[in-house]
């Protein structure tokens, strides 16, 4: 029985303009475009093996199965990667007929941060299997972006480190839908700050939050027309001219307004709590003293990403664990999640 096998470790993207909303769920086309920067030493290392027969796929994630069938997206990539299989097999046969074998795939994750605490996890997850079944198959760049993108829309980002742009494209198939590196060298200096103030209340998945924020946010759409495109050339700027306070004054306005969209939504969603508040007053006075030395920026749950140069990281840490306004329990987990700085490629 032939089995093929791989393993690849892949890193989480932190986005500075946020994803939100789809034009095509099927195909995962976003309706903006958005930029992220790659958290290098968040990683999914990840097993990928395609074996030859018939057998169940299978998805552990730190040693716990992923039930499958409440999780289609695994499905949708595993199928595409055999679609690519067969049509690579047809091509090369000079008849044109190939005989279908069957296959099925197993993929054991590790990741070296919590997945629960809604961290983005499951775009190095996804990332991880895309390039794990690249290598297999030897697919080209635009596939397993595309096929990255249909397991989890941000997980195409993931695929590039560095700063990396990834446009919503015009056609109806997704062709031109990618993720690109953008900006040549990187800014070593910056660092992401992870804190995790998870309060295991129960949060709206972003597919179903996307798809309400679509239907009934009145803001979005201004959003996406008038905000987002002048949002991303100001943050390649910044970026490449590594001037940290427009930077840093973008990303915490974008996450602001994609919070403010969620909001908008009916039923509103809101995904900050109060620890994710004090965070930000934390920032705002931290960014009063000084200058603006650190940026906040919050995915779709309460956990803070915050980013700083490195010459500001051990001031902001002691900042923070200093605050006696973060609720007690919030303050453990954040004081954890504190023992070491991440940085980017
Ligand atoms: O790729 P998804 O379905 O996990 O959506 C990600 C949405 C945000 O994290 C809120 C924003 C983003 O661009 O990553």
């Amino acid at each position: 029985m032939e089995q093929n096998e791989v393993t690849v470790q892949v890193p989480m993207n932190i986005a500075l303009v946020k994803y939100w909303g789809k034009r095509d769920e099927q195909l995962i086309l976003p309706l903006n475009d958005s930029i992220s920067l790659t958290v290098d030493k968040l990683t999914a290392e990840t097993t990928v093996r395609m074996i030859e027969g018939v057998g169940k796929n299978t998805v552990e994630i730190n040693g716990k199965n992923v039930e499958l069938s409440s999780n289609k997206r695994y499905q949708t990539v595993f199928d595409e990667a055999l679609r690519l299989q067969r049509k690579r097999k047809e091509l090369s046969d000079s008849n044109g007929n190939s005989t279908s074998i069957s296959h099925y795939f197993q993929v054991i994750s590790t990741t070296n941060f919590p997945v629960a605490a809604g961290l983005a996890s499951s775009a190095a997850g996804f990332a991880a299997i895309a390039l794990g079944i690249q290598r297999l198959l030897n697919l080209d760049d635009s596939q397993a972006n595309r096929l990255a993108r249909i397991g989890s829309g941000s997980a195409c980002r993931s695929m590039f480190g560095g700063l990396v742009h990834w446009k919503k494209g015009e056609k109806e198939d997704g062709s031109d839908c990618v993720a690109v590196k953008t900006c040549d060298s990187n800014w070593p200096d910056l660092y992401c700050i992870i804190l995790v103030f998870n309060d295991g209340r129960k949060k709206v998945g972003s597919s179903e939050g996307m798809r309400r924020t679509r239907e009934t946010s009145t803001l979005l759409q201004h959003r996406i027309e008038s905000i987002v495109p002048q949002r991303i050339d100001e943050i390649k700027k910044a970026y490449s001219s590594r001037n940290f306070e427009n930077l840093a004054k973008v990303i915490m306005a974008d996450s602001n307004q994609f919070h403010a969209v969620c909001l908008d939504t009916s039923p509103p969603i809101r995904y900050l709590n109060d620890a994710s508040w004090h965070l930000i007053e934390l920032v705002e006075k931290f960014n009063e003293e000084q200058g603006i030395r650190a940026a906040y920026t919050f995915d779709a749950g309460p956990n803070a990403c915050v980013i700083v140069q490195k010459k500001d990281a051990k001031q902001f840490i002691d900042a923070v664990l200093k605050t006696i306004d973060i609720p007690e329990d919030d303050l453990k987990l954040a004081g954890e999640e504190l023992s070491e700085t991440f940085r980017p490629s």
